[in-house]
């Protein structure tokens, strides 16, 4: 295995900087944001501790060859030329997936179909059998990346994608993926020292990874990746980083997180999800409308994701009740700085309050904003 990968983490649209820091932070070098994801250099090292650190990536994938192309044979003779026999063995299942901007190929599913049967020709001809294909859980999965000119085949070190971190059980209405809500938080400037609320929690994404963060607990931890049924790989360098993440870990402080929602389905959710992190006592949740709810302290930062108003009916409902949200702001949360993310630009318009700062980001294929209302005293009102 060389030991100075090129790598790609792909991330929600609108955290690449954010990502981008946080692999700096990490050790990764030559680190390059790019639309969708960061590009780095790292050892095989730095690409565990990334799958098990990063908090914004959706998966870390590790480049095996990057080629020029102009027919779907050129992506078939580059696929054929790695050694992958080297990376797994053939008794494990393999997915591909192919991705393209101005791709110079009449059919993605085709070119997905030649790198299996390059990759299928390459077992072949080392080991006379071939691996299986998954398209549900796959042990190992391929990503091939097309633009105009060039073809880059990446192997996914991660497995399922970085957002699942192992303790989701549930579901409730839209949850957030977790790397969005823990860019969320980053963006919003919480650090575990601030009080932290979320007045419409749901199944609690903020919750957990802000309990996550403050623990020092590292996101991977319950979770497997595909990195680990590598051939090749010294079983000790995994461990050691793992071990040296839970010797970390410390306890949530009482008062710190909160969390309240009217349905106290999704709440048990939540509360389920915070006791997996071990951390369940010291979070208070309640079941409640999120406008007779007081501040839990005097200052702090709030955090929610109100639904989106997709819905006949609801759009109208959503934009009545907006109004009422910036009373309630105002009247109860002096001192806090308040973030809410909402795919409703319309609709968010009626909260009556001049929001400090505008984050463009997307929630899955949605288009949102992140948005900053200040609520200090003599906070400005749109319109005076
Ligand atoms: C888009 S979901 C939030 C999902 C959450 N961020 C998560 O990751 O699971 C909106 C949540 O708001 C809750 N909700 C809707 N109206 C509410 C209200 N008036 N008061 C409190 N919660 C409300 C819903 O029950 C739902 O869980």
């Amino acid at each position: 295995m060389p030991a100075d990968q090129h790598c790609f983490a792909p991330c929600p649209r609108g955290l690449e900087q954010v990502l981008t820091d946080e692999l700096r932070a990490l050790g990764a070098e030559a680190v390059a944001a790019r639309p969708g994801g960061v590009a780095f250099r790292s050892s095989i090292e730095g690409v565990l501790r990334a799958n098990l650190e990063s908090r914004f990536a959706s998966r870390i994938l590790l480049r095996v060859v990057q080629k020029p192309y102009r027919t779907e044979h050129d992506i078939y003779k580059a696929a054929r030329g790695i050694d992958w026999d080297a990376w797994f063995d053939v008794g494990q299942t393999i997915k591909v997936e192919t991705n393209g901007i101005r791709a110079q190929v009449k059919s993605l599913d085709f070119v997905s179909l030649k790198v299996k049967d390059a990759v299928c020709d390459v077992f072949r001809d080392a080991c006379g059998d071939r691996p299986s294909v998954n398209t549900q859980r796959p042990d190992q999965r391929i990503h091939v990346f097309l633009d105009e000119q060039e073809v880059t085949l990446y192997l996914d070190t991660s497995g399922e994608a970085l957002f699942k971190r192992g303790y989701r059980r549930g579901a409730g209405e839209a949850p957030l993926r977790e790397n969005l809500a823990a860019g969320i938080l980053w963006l919003a400037g919480w650090t575990p020292d601030r009080p932290l609320f979320d007045p419409m929690c749901g199944s609690g994404t903020f919750l957990t990874e802000a309990a996550m963060m403050a623990m020092d607990r590292a996101p991977g931890l319950g979770r497997e990746f595909a990195f680990e049924r590598f051939t090749g790989l010294e079983g000790g360098l995994w461990q050691g980083l793992r071990e040296a993440a839970i010797a970390r870990v410390k306890p949530l402080p009482a008062r710190l997180i909160s969390g309240r929602d009217e349905d106290a389905t999704v709440l048990e959710h939540a509360r389920r999800h915070l006791a997996a992190l071990g951390c369940a006592p010291q979070v208070d949740l309640q079941v409640g409308d999120a406008l007779s709810a007081e501040a839990p302290e005097a200052s702090g930062v709030m955090v929610m994701n109100p639904p989106y108003g997709e819905r006949m009916g609801e759009a109208e409902a959503l934009a009545a009740w907006y109004p009422r949200l910036g009373d309630w702001l105002k009247r109860r949360f002096a001192g806090w700085d308040a973030w809410i993310l909402t795919g409703d630009m319309k609709g968010i318009r009626s909260i009556g309050l001049a929001p400090s700062r505008k984050i463009p980001l997307f929630n899955g294929a949605i288009e949102c904003r992140l948005l900053r209302y200040e609520m200090v005293a003599g906070v400005r009102r749109r319109g005076g």
